[in-house]
């Protein structure tokens, strides 16, 4: 197992992908995230979108297999042949376990932010269609010129609702916040307080990178 990689770890809206665009310019790495795989497999009605989508409408993990299976894949193109940084994956123990197979994970760099405040950033999130850069309505509006990439279009999630916010949450608690655990006992877990100005967050994770 010659690649290694970092895993980005959280609840919903603790401002994974928002950090994993910041440390992909820092170190490089590309960011592989599930959620953004599934919805692209949503959109493109493939087999595996068509089974995913109800378990994402509901705020449901998707089952392990399907994204297990989604992983080997990914891990296989040229950009991750030195690591990659995982965003909202591993969710589940066996999902966790299969990664172990397949490259060793250096971090695990846990965004902790209080329930109370998911809501608010989950229903206040939309992003550029042109590059896939996260805003918020009023924590971090997009300029009044549009994003920076110049490709400006503006998009929003199926899923950012206040319903589904409360059941990808308690998701959250039941079947992936265990996995804080078994990833504190390998010693590798680095808990970050999300909860702060977003530069401050990103400060701290690339010194727990170091
Ligand atoms: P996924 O797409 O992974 O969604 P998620 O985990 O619910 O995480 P989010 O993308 O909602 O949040 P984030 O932490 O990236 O926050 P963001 O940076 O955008 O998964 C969607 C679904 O796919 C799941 O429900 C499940 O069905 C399925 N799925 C995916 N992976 C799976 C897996 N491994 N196994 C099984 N099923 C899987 O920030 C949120 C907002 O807050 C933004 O507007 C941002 O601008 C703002 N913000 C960020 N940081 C701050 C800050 N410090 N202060 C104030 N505002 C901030």
């Amino acid at each position: 197992m010659d690649m290694s990689s970092i895993v980005l770890f959280g609840p919903p809206g603790a401002g994974k992908g928002t950090q994993a665009a910041r440390i992909m310019e820092a170190t490089g790495l590309p960011q592989v995230s599930t959620g953004d795989m599934l919805r692209a497999a949503v959109k493109a009605n493939t087999a595996t979108g068509i089974e995913a989508k109800g378990y994402m409408d509901a705020g449901n993990l998707v089952p392990d297999e399907v994204i297990i299976n989604l992983i080997k894949d990914r891990i296989l193109e040229d950009d991750a042949v030195n690591g990659v940084m995982f965003d909202g994956f591993p969710r589940t123990i066996p999902q966790a376990e299969a990664l172990s197979q397949i490259t060793e994970v250096t971090h695990v760099i846990a965004i902790e932010v209080p329930d109370e405040k998911i809501v608010g950033r989950i229903c206040g999130r939309y992003s550029c269609a042109g590059c896939g850069m996260v805003y918020h309505d009023t924590f971090n509006p997009v300029s009044s010129s549009g994003c920076d990439c110049g490709n400006w279009q503006e998009k929003r999630r199926a899923d950012d609702n206040a319903e589904t916010v409360q059941s990808r949450l308690d998701t959250y608690h039941q079947q992936t916040s265990p996995l804080a655990d078994w990833y504190l006992e390998k010693g590798i877990f680095h808990p970050i307080d999300g909860d702060r100005a977003i530069d401050e967050i990103t400060g701290d994770i690339l010194v727990a990178l170091e």
